[in-house]
């Protein structure tokens, strides 16, 4: 059972752990990807989902011109505060993927870190995906990733811990459901903080998932007019995806 304010919601606990775990300069591999694929691009780029900046901030270091959305008002702050630490302007506003600026004439929009996985009701994904293909300029691109279906069958519970400063952080996963018909899962994520011996704060997320199938998703991007579907396979331009491949970047081009 899933409570709406709890899904997805990535409050202030849950922002703090992120930022422990995935600071600015961390990468997967798919900060060097999306900067490869992006080198050279003239005009806005959106990233909509962009949390803290972790990819958002290097791109904007390596000279690309960022807007951000974020629905998290903490994950924003994260952002904000980053790129005024780096004197780098960008452009950073509270939103979803649905209110993007039609107006926007984008170089291109991504979504990295399997983000699009958030939106539940593959009817709402399609309708984001044409929102996006009206607001790229002609000859735009949108990338995004998604992780393999394996995390289907990744159910195990498990837990981590950070020092932060004075408290320690910690996180713990328990799978609540899994449906492969809708290709949906959602864990209860328990976050809490601890000081001198103490429970200070916690925070319950239910987090709920719509997998994809890399040719579900390519056919999805075609059907919505996209002109031509690249694949790269666990952040490796140009590598095609096998079963052993745990995420693709999908780079979905408008006509020119
Ligand atoms: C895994 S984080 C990704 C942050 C950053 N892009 C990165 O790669 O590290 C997912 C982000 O998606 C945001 N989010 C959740 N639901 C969303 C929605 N419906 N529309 C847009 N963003 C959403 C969350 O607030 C969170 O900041």
């Amino acid at each position: 059972m899933t409570d709406a304010s709890l899904v997805n919601r990535y409050r202030s606990l849950a922002a703090r752990v992120y930022a422990a775990d995935k600071p600015i300069g961390r990468s997967f591999g798919d900060v060097e990807l999306y900067a490869a694929l992006l080198r050279g691009t003239e005009g806005p780029v959106f990233e909509p989902a962009a949390g803290n900046g972790r990819v958002l901030v290097p791109l904007a270091e390596a000279g690309l011109e960022m807007i951000g959305t974020d629905p998290s008002e903490d994950m924003l702050d994260r952002c904000r505060a980053a790129c005024e630490a780096r004197g780098l302007r960008a452009e950073l506003s509270v939103g979803t993927f649905d209110s993007i600026d039609q107006a926007g004439e984008y170089a291109a929009i991504i979504i990295p870190a399997g983000s699009i996985q958030l939106v539940l009701d593959p009817a709402a994904t399609r309708a984001i995906a044409e929102g996006f293909l009206r607001a790229l300029r002609p000859g735009g691109r949108f990338i995004l990733d998604l992780d393999s279906l394996h995390a289907l069958a990744e159910t195990d519970p498990w837990a981590r811990s950070w020092q932060d400063g004075e408290d320690l952080l910690t996180l713990s996963a328990v799978s609540e459901s899994v449906d492969v018909s809708a290709q949906t899962t959602v864990s209860q994520l328990r976050y809490e903080r601890w000081h001198g011996g103490a429970l200070a704060e916690t925070e319950l997320e239910q987090f709920a998932l719509r997998l994809w199938g890399v040719n579900e998703m390519r056919l999805l991007l075609e059907a919505v007019g996209f002109a031509e579907v690249r694949v790269h396979a666990d952040y490796t331009r140009d590598a095609a995806a096998t079963s052993a491949t745990r995420v693709v970047t999908l780079e979905a081009f408008k006509r020119a």
